[in-house]
């Protein structure tokens, strides 16, 4: 297995942009019609009645290496599946035939959308989160936070799958119903500054970048020049591959390629391989004097911002669901409460059910956050 595959942990504080779905559907929609492109403003609604299939087609083909950020996990470098080289109708309909495989999906069809909202169903072999067996997938599910897809972009871009190795596009148009059914009201937006997308993932935090920040990671002032695109590339999306000489391995975000869109990412190699230089004179951004604050440390904003007190209780309230947890460290060991939280099936708490507590909490921490709430948790006792 390559080396590619570690386990995608979370989420740093992360600044959300609202604004619609639907809003940034029809925003989408309108700049791949032709015919209202350049007349229509970014608001007004489009006539659905007047999406053509190809379009829609068009549509999924954006969203895969856009807002449904597919095309950063999904390429030829080994992570996943390359969804744009093999011809993935076929893929799903040998997959459905597999004995491991344990969903409802009755056609290509099905299979592809239970693929996204529910990855886990069915984990492609050697795909696995690491150690997991195959059990379990670092696939997000693309329906849920920070993807957020609604139903009508699922099916453009299972509409796009077809489409592009020849297949009839079996899902259906999207109509004004549809269109109208409340889509999740937070999109996150993809951030289109340098200085948004650096605020966004506070890398101040721990660099030097446009600026100002801190000095857990090396500056990044000075890599245009010393390291290609593609070094600067690795650095961000896979840290561990290569340490930065005197800087500890692990602290830098893992899982930076999960959160980022494909056009952050962008944004950021342009800049870090293009203007490393002339950076240091840029005025210091705000989010630098919150540099601490940006990696969310506050264990029990955290415990609630997770949800973990629908099911446990802790600090006093809770739902009974799972264990009391006011005394867990007195119970579990350090690891075996990290074990607990990121991969809750390994060992299932005496009485109570299996299956039921979130299983996907290790793509929504970062590693830091994780320390931080095992720390607190071991010291209930
Ligand atoms: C964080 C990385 C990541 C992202 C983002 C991601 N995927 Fe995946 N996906 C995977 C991995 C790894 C697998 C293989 C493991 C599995 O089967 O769950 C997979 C599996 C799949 C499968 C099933 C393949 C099969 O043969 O059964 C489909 C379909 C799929 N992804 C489509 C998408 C689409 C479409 C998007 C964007 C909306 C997306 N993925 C986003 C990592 C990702
Ligand atoms: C929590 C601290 C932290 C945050 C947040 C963080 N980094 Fe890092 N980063 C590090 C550390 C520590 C290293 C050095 C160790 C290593 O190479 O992994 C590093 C290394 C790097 C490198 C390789 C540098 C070199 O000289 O080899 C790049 C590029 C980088 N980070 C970019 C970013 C960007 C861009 C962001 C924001 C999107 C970011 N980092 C956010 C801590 C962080
Ligand atoms: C939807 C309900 C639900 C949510 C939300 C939930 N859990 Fe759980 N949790 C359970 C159940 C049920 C168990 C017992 C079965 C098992 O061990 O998986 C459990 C077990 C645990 C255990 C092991 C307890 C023991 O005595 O062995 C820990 C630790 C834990 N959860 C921590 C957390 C944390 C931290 C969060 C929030 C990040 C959280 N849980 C969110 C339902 C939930």
């Amino acid at each position: 297995m390559n080396n590619e595959t570690k386990a995608p942990r979370g989420v740093l504080a992360k600044s959300m942009g609202f604004s619609l779905a639907l809003a940034l559907l029809f925003t989408l929609v309108a700049n791949l019609l032709p015919q209202v492109e350049g007349e229509a403003p970014v608001d007004q609604e489009v006539d659905l009645g007047a999406l053509t299939m190809d379009s829609y087609v068009a549509l999924g083909e954006t969203l895969f290496s856009g807002k449904g950020t597919c095309a950063l996990c999904h390429n030829d470098l080994g992570r996943a599946p390359d969804i744009l080289a093999i011809n993935m109708v076929e893929v799903a309909n040998q997959h459905l035939q597999d004995e491991r495989y344990k969903g409802s999906a009755t056609d290509a069809e099905s299979y592809l959308h239970e693929s996204l909202v529910d990855p886990g169903i069915y984990v492609v072999k050697d795909y696995g989160k690491k150690g997991s067996n195959d059990t379990i997938s670092p696939m997000p599910a693309v329906d849920k936070s920070p993807i957020e897809l609604s139903e009508i972009e699922i099916n453009a871009i299972i509409a796009f799958m077809q489409a592009k190795d020849g297949y009839d596009v079996t899902v259906p148009l999207p109509t004004e119903a549809a269109a109208a059914e409340p889509a999740s009201p937070e999109v996150q937006k993809s951030a289109d500054t340098i200085e948004a997308v650096v605020a966004k993932y506070s890398c101040q935090a721990c660099h030097v970048i446009l600026g100002s920040g801190g000095d857990l990671g090396p500056a990044l002032q000075q890599m245009a020049g010393r390291f290609t695109r593609e070094e600067i590339r690795q650095g961000i999306i896979a840290p561990d591959e290569v340490i930065a000489e005197g800087f500890p391995p692990g602290v830098m975000p893992q899982d930076l390629a999960e959160q980022m869109t494909v056009k952050e990412l962008d944004i950021l190699v342009d800049y870090l391989a293009g203007h490393g230089k002339s950076a240091a004179t840029s005025p210091a951004s705000p989010a630098a004097t919150h540099a601490e604050g940006a990696v969310d440390s506050d264990t029990e904003s955290m415990i609630s911002s997770f949800g973990c007190l629908a099911c446990h209780v802790m600090l006093g309230s809770g739902g009974k669901i799972g264990p009391g947890l006011d005394d867990i460290g007195s119970r579990l060991s350090a690891e075996e409460i990290r074990q607990s939280i990121i991969d809750p099936n390994a060992v299932i708490a005496k009485g109570f059910p299996s299956g039921v507590m979130p299983l996907n909490y290790s793509a929504q921490m970062s590693e830091m956050q994780l320390d931080a709430l095992v720390d607190f948790l071991w010291e209930r006792k």
